[in-house]
């Protein structure tokens, strides 16, 4: 139960329960992108509810452009082109998103006017570098802070760029495929590892060329984006589902179906991880939306292997770190590397999660760039604190689940930012 900003989790036996999850918050970023700058009407529902979202959609109404929430979840924008794009007197404001952030620096870096970007403390202590510098390569002028936000941009006329992104970061890959539709050439990005590949996909059902080959990602630039034809239907977020789909490995007698999730190879990372456990993870696809694959996650506990991730597979579960590491502290064992990506998340998500899952009574390693759990002891349970971070709440809060003694969760409200109703599922897959 949410009390104010605490959750207090008593422990259960096993989770059951069909359900549906919330939008998916990266495919939802993008849709309200591109439909902004979109000429004519783009209808989006089961659009992510959280704050992140919001972001996204308060920064675009800034900017100029008609934004109307027409029901629950379903969103409406008139988009004018890149014309019904103006200055905005007032800065930006990404709150907490990382993706709101990058991916706005990136299209406006075309644009002829000066854009301040801001966002809240756990966003401006995060790494801006990796899209100034190629934003800057392809000829924008960016002030920052030290590299942090706020980003003050003046766009202008842009040249096509050939990047090698440093990190993999399908941010900072979007970031400069949104520049290079103003560009003059083609732009193109090329990737050390591939990361999810929303925006290639999400592109062409707003009438925008792009290739994808072995060389990279190639997108022409002198692009104008048209709005997509009839409503999109932003599948359920797979890391929501991560959520259910960890603790249902983790209980015995568990059995968790999740319908609508999206089923996209690059984010479903975490049923390999959850199946090297031992658990039994059905995936069917049922259907295909805007060139995303959709369909139901079936997950029953199987046992309590050990499991190792190392650097080529983190792209593919990163979000989901934080709740594999809570079903590998409810037994088996769970040793991460080449992770260390997740310092720089909403919060420094390898330190927060190590103290965190202590407070509870797991063993824990912390690494550099990963982490190490054994579950061979059951935890007590006790009082954590989220860090300011809606994934370590969801990971907690399973920990709690299966813990001998009661957990609270202090600074539980921040689940907002991806999942407004995560208490709600809480509850009703333990009843
Ligand atoms: C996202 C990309 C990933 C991910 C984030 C959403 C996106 O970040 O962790 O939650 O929507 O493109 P990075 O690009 O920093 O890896």
């Amino acid at each position: 139960m949410v009390q104010g900003h605490t959750l207090e989790i008593q422990p259960a036996s096993r989770v059951a329960g069909t359900l549906r999850v919330p939008g998916d918050k990266s495919i939802s970023h993008r849709y309200v992108l591109l439909g902004s700058i979109a000429q004519g009407t783009t209808v989006i529902t089961n659009l992510a509810p959280g704050a992140d979202v919001a972001s996204t959609i308060g920064c675009f109404r800034a900017l100029g452009v008609s934004l109307e929430m027409s029901g629950p979840g379903a969103l409406r924008i008139s988009g004018r082109g890149w014309p019904g794009l103006a200055a905005s007197a007032v800065p930006l404001d990404a709150g907490n998103s990382g993706t709101t952030i990058r991916l706005l620096a990136g299209l406006l870096a075309g644009r002829p006017w000066q854009t301040t970007l801001t966002g809240d403390a756990s966003l401006s202590g995060r790494p801006m570098a990796r899209v100034i510098e190629p934003l800057a390569a392809m000829g924008a002028q960016i002030t920052t802070n030290g590299s942090r936000a706020p980003l003050t941009i003046s766009g202008g006329p842009l040249n096509a760029i050939r990047w090698h992104p440093p990190v993999p970061s399908a941010q900072v890959k979007s970031a400069v495929m949104l520049a290079g539709l103003s560009a003059t050439g083609v732009t193109t990005v090329e990737e050390m590892l591939p990361t999810r590949d929303h925006s290639e996909r999400a592109f062409p059902a707003f009438g925008l060329e792009v290739r994808v080959d072995e060389y990279g990602i190639h997108v022409p630039g002198g692009q104008e984006a048209r709005a997509a034809n009839g409503p999109l239907t932003v599948p359920g977020d797979p890391s929501s589902a991560a959520v259910w789909a960890a603790v249902a490995a983790a209980l015995p007698g568990s059995d968790v179906d999740i319908h609508d999730v999206l089923l996209n190879p690059r984010r479903l990372g975490f049923v390999h991880a959850l199946r090297a456990t031992g658990a039994d993870v059905i995936v069917s696809v049922t259907g295909e939306t805007a060139g995303e694959p959709v369909g139901t996650v079936r997950v029953r506990h199987g046992g309590h292997g050990a499991s190792t991730i190392a650097a080529e597979a983190v792209p593919d579960l990163i979000d989901e770190l934080p709740v594999l590491a809570a079903r590998a502290a409810l037994g088996g064992s769970l040793d991460v590397s080449g992770a260390a990506e997740l310092r720089v998340k909403e919060s420094d998500r390898i330190s927060a999660l190590v103290k965190g899952l202590r407070a509870l009574g797991v063993d824990v390693d912390e690494r550099p760039d990963g982490f190490v759990v054994d579950g061979r002891r059951r935890p007590a349970g006790g009082v954590v604190d989220a860090a300011g971070d809606h994934r370590l709440v969801m990971a907690f809060s399973i920990v709690g689940l299966g813990a001998t003694g009661p957990t609270t969760v202090h600074g539980a409200h921040v689940v907002s930012v991806s999942y407004p109703d995560f208490a709600r599922d809480l509850s009703a897959l333990t009843a």
